[in-house]
């Protein structure tokens, strides 16, 4: 291909590549497959590492700065972004309606009703971004409305934000970043498993994240955005709806969920039509948005000091409920935490009946002081846990009794402690009961090793028996064990052979076909959820490479890994070194539990395709180019030796006995030329 024609079809690709974005994340129908996609991409990233000059600021390579910046510099605007006056009931709204007819009295012709865009009211981030010529030049938060910051870097991390429009204009939109429910609940949920504390709310973590410095970490959280206002949209358009379907057509994202309505009865019919619509838009919505549809009405109604008079929010009914807090349980987490959970008198919270709720940590108890017999306010955060997040101090009786700290582990009879720089209260007991239970049961849940038959009610009482202590005792089971012949010996509750049966077989399934990354979860190590169990079983292979590497081997390796650093490094470190988790380590793999990580995909078609290949020793290359050269010849690097090595690339210096190792295992052991030849088509 001519050098035009190769720029032509990097024009082409940068293009295509941005309607494919607009598509998956913007319509959410997307026109081909990841594959395809990434296939699109390869070839522009190819044409771009040969013409570093062609690069352009809207290529979808571009989206992410290498480096974090040092602070946000101010952005001065000229037209203020404004907040809105609130409703709260359909009475407030009607009083909104009048203001707005008296006020376009005489202006509008007898009869003719005011017309209104209908919006959901979306609870992110309010944003402002500028397109000059068509190319997106500037994003900045709404700050006090006046000046905000220029977090431009950030903003063009998101995929649904188009780094150019359809059309060379220059214009000013506004909007709001947010995170779809789904997407945090699943954040949420990896802490949850990683044994670390949940966001309070999207919204939070949305603002929290539009404001790192580093735009590479931006980047890693799933935020959106969607645009509701033309900046001066009067001089392109005569009403708000064409500006709407206009910023569409330019490839801005919009809402979908917008209506058109005149007249009261319209608009009352559209807000209540909500009640029932809200729960399934994927995002979080904290009301509606009523807005005039004409820019020249807009203009008459003009502005309070505040608020625009030609729109306002109306706010959903809140996720709120009054109760009484009856009592408040002690609950003893997995890893020895003890938190304080809220028993409350039954309350009807959006659809669902709340006995408890959480009250995080003690010091929440004493920040809210709390006490039994009190009136609160509980929320459902984020619509998943409910929270209790007020207390009503004016309507104590007097009769209220204080909620006491615990100093001993109600399972146990510890002492608890807290550690230096913790909030929870902790039983530092191994052999408390509980936190035995509760870690039998993670390490059977589904999202690790997956047992079926072992839920909590067959853990506790496991545990109970004296019949399982630890994560390794459960490959002991054996029906005879579960329901002896021989009634002194402990046997579990109301249990039947055929349960029995289904257990032990549930058993040995888990353990033939657990993955490496479900076993690292099932171990609750503190931070490694799933993505980083994951991220760590890849880069090890096997459980056996895992255990076989030393200390200093498996914490380079682990702070190696893309995405996963240091922090994980040490907790993975800690927990090995640890003389009692070792002993479970080592005592899991006596019981046969050896699992493997399955190659995620054939990554690539290669002469080492579906070949584990390990390097180790002195070589003449940094160790990384010779792990990219394997994985471009479609093999696995793996940093330990194992059963299932197939290759062991041996540097100068290797010693003898860990070559031999290598051999009684079945490994083909090369050395760099051995390695070269391999890499060759058809080695
Ligand atoms: S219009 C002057 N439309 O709610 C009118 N705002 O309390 C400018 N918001 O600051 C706002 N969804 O951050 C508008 N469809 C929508 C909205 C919306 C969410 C936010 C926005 C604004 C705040 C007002």
């Amino acid at each position: 291909m001519s050098d035009d024609a190769v720029r032509n079809r990097y024009q082409t690709l940068v293009r295509e590549l941005a309607e494919h974005d607009r598509r998956y994340y913007v319509e959410m129908a997307p026109t081909v497959s990841d594959a395809q996609y990434d296939l699109l991409y390869r070839e522009l990233r190819d044409i771009e590492a040969a013409h570093l000059d062609w690069i352009t600021a809207d290529s979808p390579t571009q989206r992410v700065a290498p480096a974090p910046i040092s602070s946000f510099p101010k952005v001065v605007r000229a037209v203020p972004m404004l907040s809105l006056d609130n409703a709260y009931s359909e009475g407030e709204l009607a009083a909104f309606y009048d203001r707005v007819v008296k006020g376009l009295h005489g202006e509008t012709i007898e009869g003719d009703d005011p017309t209104f865009v209908v919006e959901p009211k979306i609870d992110g981030i309010g944003i402002e971004l500028q397109y000059e010529r068509g190319r997106f030049v500037l994003g900045a938060t709404r700050g006090d409305g006046r000046v905000g910051e220029d977090i431009t870097a950030n903003l063009r991390t998101l995929r649904s934000l188009p780094l150019s429009l359809r059309e060379p204009v220059t214009i000013a939109v506004r909007g709001e970043v947010f995170m779809q429910k789904e997407d945090f609940a699943a954040i949420n949920r990896e802490r949850a498993l990683a044994g670390e504390e949940l966001w309070k709310n999207a919204r939070n973590f949305t603002g929290g994240s539009l404001k790192l410095l580093d735009p590479r970490e931006c980047a890693k959280r799933p935020l959106r955005v969607i645009l509701y206002e033309l900046v001066g949209g009067e001089s392109h358009r005569p009403l708000h709806s064409a500006s709407l379907a206009w910023m569409r057509e330019l490839g801005l994202p919009t809402s979908s969920m917008v209506s058109l309505v005149s007249g009261w009865q319209a608009l009352a019919g559209a807000v209540a039509a909500w009640a029932d619509r809200k729960a399934s838009l994927p995002y979080e919505a904290d009301g509606l948005v009523a807005k005039i549809d004409s820019f020249a009405h807009r203009r008459l109604l003009g502005f309070t000091a505040k608020f625009p008079r030609w729109a306002i929010a109306y706010k959903f009914p809140a996720l709120r409920s009054q109760t009484r807090l009856v009592g408040v349980e002690i609950n003893i987490g997995r890893t020895g935490a003890v938190t304080p959970v809220a028993m409350l008198d039954p309350v009807e919270l959006s659809g669902t009946t709340v006995k408890r709720a959480s009250l995080f940590n003690w010091d929440e108890v004493a920040r809210l002081d709390v006490r039994i017999g009190d009136q609160v306010i509980v929320e459902k955060a984020g619509e998943i846990i409910p929270q209790v997040v007020e207390v009503l101090t004016a309507l104590r009786t007097g009769a209220e009794t204080p909620v006491a700290v615990p100093d001993r582990c109600p399972s146990c009879g510890s002492e608890l402690l807290r550690r230096e720089g913790e909030v929870a209260l902790r039983c530092a007991n191994r052999a408390c009961p509980d936190q035995r239970w509760k870690a039998l049961q993670f390490f059977a849940h589904r999202g690790a090793m997956n047992i079926d038959g072992l839920g909590e009610v067959l853990a506790q009482e496991l545990v109970r028996k004296g019949l399982v202590e630890d994560a390794a005792d459960i490959f002991d089971l054996t029906v005879d064990r579960l329901i002896p012949a021989d009634d002194a010996a402990p046997r579990v509750e109301r249990m039947a052979k055929k349960s029995a049966e289904n257990l032990v077989a549930g058993i040995t399934r888990a353990k033939q076909t657990a993955t490496f990354s479900r076993l690292l979860i099932g171990l609750g190590i503190p931070h490694v959820g799933a993505v980083a169990a994951r991220a760590i079983a890849a880069r090890f292979g096997s459980f056996e490479s895992f255990c076989a590497a030393s200390a200093d081997e498996r914490r380079a390796a682990i702070t190696a890994i893309d995405g996963v650093g240091p922090v994980i490094a040490e907790a993975v470190a800690l927990y090995v070194e640890n003389p009692d988790n070792a002993r479970l380590l080592a005592r899991l793999r006596e019981r046969g539990v050896s699992p493997v990580e399955p190659v995620a995909r054939p990554a690539r078609d290669g002469p080492l395709s579906g070949k584990r290949v390990c390097v180790t020793g002195k070589l003449s290359r940094p160790r990384s180019d010779i792990q990219k050269d394997i994985e471009a010849a479609g093999g696995q690097f793996v940093t330990a030796v194992g059963k299932t090595t197939d290759i062991l690339v041996a540097g100068a210096d290797v010693g003898k006995s860990k070559l031999d190792a290598a051999r009684k295992l079945g490994t083909t052991v090369v050395d760099e030329d051995g390695l070269a030849k391999l890499l060759q088509p058809g080695g």
